[in-house]
């Protein structure tokens, strides 16, 4: 953990870079003032200054503290201000902030990981971390969908991954073209057949709420337990730290007993997937 005494206080930070991913999608390279340590699945609170704060999963390797690479859609007010950003520009970062995945406790098991669009973002940063000690899992699969080729986050990279012995990976888009020779259709499509022991198996889940809703019932059918299953929540957020409520999910609080949750502790609440 950062030592980092208000938590309402951002630590300035420049922008390196801003990568355009797809049409509505870039990557922010950032460099803190002070170095920002993180467990993957954790998020950050990003200042565009005068304007508002929005909360971002780093996309990056949580042991590189003095960088840190945002993945954001721009969906509204500040998201379209990030997408405006230059090289040079300043911005502020809270964090980091909530309860990241348990990694420690998938030793020796078979680790399922699956996104869908903008997911493979925090999922990117996941993976960089399972990557680093793959050793101590049984298996490691990677099912990863999103609406076009288009739409792929870290194409480049993803082929990288391809080849990796120390992973097993499939893709799919909803709607194929002629510069995709993968597999069509949905990501659920992928779980079928999947190879490997899913009743002690883990499964990680991040992407958009129809999506996870989707994968999860899915996940439950073919033999994973719910307590195995692990979902990356987003709600509205403003404290980022347990004090305001705004991000209610039943009796917990997302950005603190979140957003990373086992669908075990969260599956009695009506409103999950909203
Ligand atoms: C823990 C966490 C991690 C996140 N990580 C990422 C990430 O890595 N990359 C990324 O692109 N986005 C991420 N998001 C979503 C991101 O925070 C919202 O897209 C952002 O807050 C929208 O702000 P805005 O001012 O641009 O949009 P607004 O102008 O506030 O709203 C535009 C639309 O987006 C919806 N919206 C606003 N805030 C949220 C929210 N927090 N969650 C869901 N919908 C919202 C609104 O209901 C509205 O429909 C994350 C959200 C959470 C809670
Ligand atoms: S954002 Fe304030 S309590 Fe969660």
């Amino acid at each position: 953990m950062n030592k980092w005494h208000n938590p309402y206080s951002p630590v300035k930070t420049e922008v390196i870079d801003s990568i355009v991913e797809t049409p509505t999608i870039k990557t922010l390279q950032l460099k803190p003032q002070v170095p920002i340590a993180f467990e993957a699945g954790q998020f950050v609170e990003l200042t565009i200054p005068g304007l508002g704060e929005a909360p971002f999963t780093p996309s990056s390797r949580p042991s590189v503290t003095d960088e840190m690479f945002l993945t954001i859609m721009k969906v509204g007010k500040v998201t379209e201000a990030v997408h405006l950003l230059q090289t040079g520009d300043t911005v502020g970062l809270r964090g980091p902030l909530g309860t990241g995945y348990p990694i420690d406790s998938f030793m020796d098991k078979e680790v399922l990981v699956i996104g869908g669009g903008c997911g493979f973002a925090p999922l990117r940063s996941l993976m960089y971390t399972l990557f680093e000690r793959s050793k101590e899992f049984k298996k490691l699969l990677f099912r990863g969908g999103c609406r076009s080729a288009q739409d792929l986050l870290y194409r480049q990279e993803l082929a990288q991954w391809a080849k990796r012995d120390d992973l097993d990976m499939k893709l799919t888009v909803d709607a194929g073209d002629t510069s995709w020779k993968g597999h069509v259709g949905v990501v659920t499509m992928l779980l079928d057949d999947i190879g490997m022991d899913c009743h002690e198996g883990i499964a990680i889940v991040c992407g958009p709420p129809l999506m996870m809703r989707f994968v999860t019932m899915k996940l439950v059918e073919i033999g994973f337990q719910d307590q195995n299953i692990y979902l990356s929540m987003e709600r509205n957020m403003s404290c980022g730290f347990g004090k305001c409520g705004h991000c209610r999910l039943g009796t917990y609080y997302v950005c603190k007993d979140g957003p990373v949750f086992s669908y075990d502790k969260i599956k009695p609440f009506p409103d999950i997937w909203s």
